[in-house]
């Protein structure tokens, strides 16, 4: 043989056919948001533009008069920025040419996000982004991500950005519209403050740094703004700052309180003054006490306009803030961290001279309980679940609330982030009225999906797919297009951690709780396709603190497995109860007496990290490994295993239906083809693959997805999507 004939063969064996074929991809519908919204910004100048920034599940622009949301991120992958890009740490709307949008991304300033983050430029409003690498990393999902907004456009001229940054990097500028940045050398305070100095995972000890740019409007000048303001994550030090020379020099404001730490800073430009929320920590979820100024501009002088005063109601810090535009002396602030009774909101008509709050609360003696009265009428009718998900119904006002905003051209319209969704309404001003009147405190985040899903079963009867998340539990989902309704008996107030369901009767479905509780059982069964659930006595009780890890069902009692390691991947034969798989390092397991006893059979080849097993529902015994090395097939109830052609490393994977008749089985599976991370499938047992399209090349980590392929329709597959809620795509 030739040299040439010996690259040609090699290079024969080693590359795989993939063709590429286009899918439709939409949102299993949950609603309500279900993750932490940091902020929500409107453009001051576009009526009905705003856009609400997420920490995991990239950011979405209103649309106004539906009330709902669209992703603007999904293109977000591997190659064309930082995949995590899907956190949005800064976000800035152009006041000058409101087409113009910037968006600072990357998830983590540790080790745990390999890359620097990226400034997303836009002039269409988010249809198309160009790229401009940043020489750090951002942290959106970082503690301190509701501070800012820390990257803001000089309203006196639009080529003026700043973005404050973490980790001692400073605060930056840019004079060239966010095209090229430096750092402000002279600015006097990187940022000291940390939530834990001591964190050897490098999250809570990094420095939170920049908090917020707050240009003054009516300070125009040749170079833009003369004055800006600035505020820094310090407590005990200077952390306002100001310049009055279009920041050649910067000085900290005098007379300021610095104990906690500035959340953000609200500019009223008819009052020429400055608010100012304080906190002593950075949040979301922290802040024991806490204090609002409000700086008078043309003076210099500091007011303390705290809402709450004395030892019994201050007990939490203050960070989202809003002033109404139309409506000078109008403004609005958040406790950051009130969770009991319920986080109080504030406002002001008088600049912060007088407060009254979205509930009532009484303290009588001797006890100190006291009873809420809202002031407002609560409306879920967007997503029933969010308010029933946690405790059955507590018309909750939220919880780590960083992100508040009062619609700038429309007084009644606002809009305010949680941990959980976006709340708001559109008859605001109906709390102004004597006698004061209910304002409508609705759910207004249609259109975000932000849950982290964890686990995906798609029975071939009853509802379409059944799903665990991160955080809210999980749903049946019998309408894709509608919302679903949450788990009960137990409702899992939190993370769950897997699903399965019995193939022979798959009415029959297990899942299992994600986190520890000492008042509910970890595994709940239903045996009516997801309708009706109850706690499984069988399983380990709470007082054994057993929970997470991954489940299998095949309907047989559970009782406890000999012959595994307990770090072992496993699933249930579809069709046959009797027959369990299982799988760790390089060795494959088969029990033939429901799960009691495995023994080993057939190895992965050279894997060390088996990822999922997947059965199909069609024939006993046809089963699909995925691993860091590839995807293994056995359809002789796993007594041999055959490694596929194609994947060098495969995550989750799921059976559909085939084709044909004639093809034996379509799998899909989240993988490494050619060295491209994507979404594939095969029809003829990896002879042949598909890189499926995904939304717009995008749908985040590969290696984050859980997949489930539709029993019932060919080419029809479910992906959960980190941060992104479940998609499903046909072609
Ligand atoms: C991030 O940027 C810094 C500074 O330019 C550079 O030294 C580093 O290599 C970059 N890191 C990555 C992962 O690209
Ligand atoms: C600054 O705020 C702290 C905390 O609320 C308070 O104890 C202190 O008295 C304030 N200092 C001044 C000078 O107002
Ligand atoms: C500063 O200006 C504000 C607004 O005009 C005023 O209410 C306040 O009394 C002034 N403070 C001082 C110390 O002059
Ligand atoms: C406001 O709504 C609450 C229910 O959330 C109700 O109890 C109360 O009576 C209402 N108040 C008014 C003034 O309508
Ligand atoms: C199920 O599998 C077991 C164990 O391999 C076997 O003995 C039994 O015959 C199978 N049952 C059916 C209905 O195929
Ligand atoms: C990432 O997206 C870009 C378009 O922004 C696309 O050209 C590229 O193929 C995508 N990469 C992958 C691995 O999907």
């Amino acid at each position: 043989m030739t040299a040439l004939g010996v690259a040609l063969y090699a290079s024969i064996v080693s590359a795989v056919v993939v063709t590429f074929e286009p899918y439709i991809w939409s949102n299993v519908e949950i609603g309500g948001g279900g993750g932490f919204v940091p902020n929500i910004i409107f453009n001051p100048s576009s009526p009905g533009l705003a856009y609400a920034r997420t920490d995991v599940g990239g950011v979405y622009r209103l649309d106004p008069y539906e009330d709902s949301w669209t992703q603007l991120l999904d293109f977000v992958n591997d190659t064309n920025a930082n995949y995590m890009g899907a956190g949005a740490y800064a976000l800035a709307t152009d006041p000058v040419q409101p087409e113009n949008l910037y968006i600072a991304v990357g998830l983590y300033t540790n080790s745990w996000d390999p890359k620097n983050g990226t400034i997303l430029k836009s002039h269409d409003r988010g249809e198309s982004f160009s790229f401009i690498p940043l020489p750090f990393k951002v942290g959106g999902n970082m503690p301190g991500r509701g501070l800012g907004e820390r990257l803001a456009v000089d309203p006196n001229n639009n080529n003026i950005l700043y973005f404050g940054t973490r980790s001692g990097n400073g605060l930056w500028k840019s004079i060239d519209a966010g095209d090229h940045w430096s750092q402000v050398s002279n600015f006097p305070s990187v940022g000291t403050y940390a939530p834990d100095p001591t964190d050897t995972s490098g999250y809570n000890s990094d420095i939170t740094g920049i908090a917020w740019v707050t240009f003054d409007l009516n300070t125009d000048a040749t170079d833009g703004s003369s004055r800006i303001f600035v505020g820094v994550a310090n407590m005990g030090s200077d952390n306002v700052f100001m310049s009055t020379d279009s920041g050649s020099t910067w000085t900290a404001i005098p007379g300021q309180n610095n104990t906690f730490i500035p959340h953000h800073g609200a500019l009223s430009p008819a009052e020429n003054a400055l608010y100012i929320p304080y906190a002593n920590g950075v949040g979301p979820w922290d802040g024991t006490l806490g204090y609002v100024m409000k700086y008078f501009i043309a003076n210099g002088s500091w007011v303390d306009i705290t809402p709450a005063q004395g030892i019994l109601d201050n007990y939490y810090g203050y960070s989202g803030i809003s002033v109404d535009l139309q409506r000078p002396g109008t403004v609005m602030v958040a406790p950051s961290n009130e969770y009991y009774p319920d986080a109080n909101i504030f406002r002001s008509t008088d600049g912060g001279a007088s407060w009254t709050q979205i509930y009532s609360y009484g303290y009588p003696p001797p006890n100190y309980v006291g009873t809420k009265t809202p002031y407002y009428k609560f409306d879920v009718s967007a997503a029933p679940w969010i308010d029933t998900f946690l405790t059955g119904n507590s018309e909750q006002v939220g919880w780590g609330i960083q992100g508040l905003a009062i619609d700038p051209h429309d007084s009644n319209h606002w809009l305010y982030g949680t941990g959980l969704t976006i709340y708001g309404g559109h008859d605001l001003l109906n709390w102004d009225a004597s006698p004061r009147k209910n304002i409508t405190l609705a759910s207004l985040a249609t259109g975000v999906e932000e849950t982290a899903v964890q686990g995906l079963t798609a029975p071939i009867s009853g509802p379409k797919i059944v799903s665990v998340v991160g955080d809210v539990g999980g749903f049946v989902h019998t309408d894709l297009s509608a919302p679903p309704l949450p788990f009960t008996n137990p409702i899992w107030p939190g993370t769950a951690s897997d699903v399965d369901h019995a193939g022979a009767n798959p009415s029959n479905i297990v899942r299992l709780s994600g986190i520890a509780s000492s008042s509910t059982v970890s595994v709940a069964t239903s045996t009516n396709g997801g309708s009706t659930w109850s706690p499984y006595a069988g399983a380990p009780s709470p007082s054994e603190n057993i929970y997470g890890g991954k489940i299998a069902m095949n309907g047989s009692p559970f009782s406890t497995v000999h012959g595994l390691q307990s770090n072992a991947i496993i699933a249930s034969d579809k069709l046959n109860k009797t027959i369990f798989y299982a799988a760790s390092g390089s060795q494959f397991f088969v029990s033939t007496d429901g799960g009691s006893t495995f023994e080993q059979k057939a190895v992965l080849g050279d894997s060390t990290t088996p990822v999922r097993i997947a059965v199909s529902p069609f024939k006993t015994g046809e089963l699909f490994v995925s691993s860091d090395k590839g995807i293994w097939h056995s359809s002789d109830p796993g007594s041999s295993l055959s490694s596929m052609p194609g994947p060098t490393a495969a995550w989750s994977i799921s059976v559909g239906k085939a084709s044909s008749l004639t093809s034996p089985v379509s799998l899909f599976a989240a993988a490494q083809m050619n060295g491209v991370n994507s979404m594939y499938r095969t029809d003829d047992l990896g002879e042949t693959w598909a890189r499926l399209s995904t939304t717009q090349d995008g749908l985040g980590a590969v290696d984050f997805m859980v997949l489930a392929a539709d029993p019932n329709v060919y080419s029809q597959v479910f992906a959960g999507i980190g941060g992104r809620g479940i998609f499903y795509g046909h072609s």
